[in-house]
């Protein structure tokens, strides 16, 4: 008889501070969603103590967290399939995070360029907060609670999977094998250029089309989308970046490669270009939109209540297998 493999757990998350865009759908989402589909079991943390790393500001979290929510089951993260579950609401991860922190020297921490880089752009670096400097050992236990053998994420991550794997090799060989040693599964999917041309799209940028922005919206933003001089539809890197910036989005919204677009708008400018750009983002979000309309607010607090209290479950038991091979658990209720 054929032996049944035992299903791989990927878990990967997102901090709540703001509403997905293009950038996310082709960075990340397409990809969870093929994962998901290829039986993964797949965790998507929704890491709202991360977010105070950087602002102290709430407001906004709860919005963006229920945001977040209707964006992952709109692409076709199937609540069936995948456990979404709210950081916050896991008080074992606050008590793996006490546990890590002692495996883990202040030196080795410190040395995450990750952080640093995220220090240094918010101006932060006479004044950062303990928990800024510590948070990828919060991030750590996200991962090894929920045993995780793959992490997929973006590069800016590495680090953070490095220092997870550290900590758990030293749990496991001082206390006993415990935690699964993970894997970040790095996505080949490139960074998306923002509607600026120049940097990566973003919310903080100005740059972005996101999942729930209307078609007038959409319309509007691309035709003040950054373009080069000249006139002619021609994919070239080096002398038009804003266009083929542009280029690019097309053929991932449409299936079309760089060649048939050049090919398909021969001596028209920049204008009627757009113009079809708009048109087939359109297109590719109608489907999204449609599937979001149809979701009730409801159901979205059932999903976001079930699977956190999965997670806590699943916590709980990795948390007796922390206690007991530390020789921690002492009988008590
Ligand atoms: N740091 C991640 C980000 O900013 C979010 C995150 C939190 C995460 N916990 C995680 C990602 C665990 C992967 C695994 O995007």
């Amino acid at each position: 008889m054929v032996e049944m493999q035992a299903k791989k757990r990927i878990l990967t998350g997102d901090r709540p501070t703001g509403s997905l865009h293009l950038g996310h759908y082709f960075g990340t989402l397409q990809n969870r969603v093929k994962l998901q589909n290829e039986g993964y079991e797949t965790y998507i943390i929704i890491a709202d103590y991360q977010v105070l790393t950087d602002r102290l500001e709430t407001e906004e979290i709860k919005e963006n967290i229920y945001n977040l929510i209707y964006g992952y089951m709109s692409v076709g993260l199937d609540p069936e399939k995948s456990t979404f579950f709210v950081q916050s609401h896991v008080p074992q991860l606050a008590e793996l995070t006490q546990v890590l922190s002692m495996l883990v020297s202040m030196n080795r921490v410190g040395r995450n360029p990750t952080v640093k880089e995220e220090i240094k752009t918010m101006g932060l670096e006479s004044n950062v907060s303990l928990g800024m400097f510590s948070y990828p050992v919060s991030q750590a236990a996200d991962i090894l609670l929920f045993q995780a053998n793959f992490v997929p994420v973006g590069e800016d991550q590495l680090p953070h999977i490095e220092l997870t794997k550290e900590i758990a090799r030293r749990f496991n060989s001082l206390y006993g094998n415990v935690f699964t040693i993970p894997d970040a599964m790095l996505s080949d999917f490139p960074r998306l250029v923002g509607l600026d041309g120049s940097q990566k799209m973003s919310k903080s940028r100005g740059n972005a089309i996101f999942l729930n922005d209307s078609p007038e919206e959409v319309k509007a933003k691309v035709m003040r989308a950054k373009t080069d001089s000249g006139s002619t539809i021609k994919y070239d890197k080096k002398n038009k970046p804003y266009l083929t910036a542009l280029i690019d989005l097309y053929s991932l919204v449409s299936g079309l490669n760089r060649f048939d677009i050049e090919e398909k708008f021969p001596d028209v400018g920049y204008k009627v270009f757009k113009e079809s750009l708009a048109d087939e983002i359109n297109k590719f979000l109608d489907p999204i939109r449609e599937k979001r309309a149809s979701i009730k607010q409801s159901y979205v607090e059932e999903v976001a209540n079930e699977g956190t209290k999965r997670a806590r479950e699943y916590g709980e038991k990795t948390m007796q297998a922390v206690r007991e091979a530390m020789k921690m658990d002492y009988g008590l209720k």
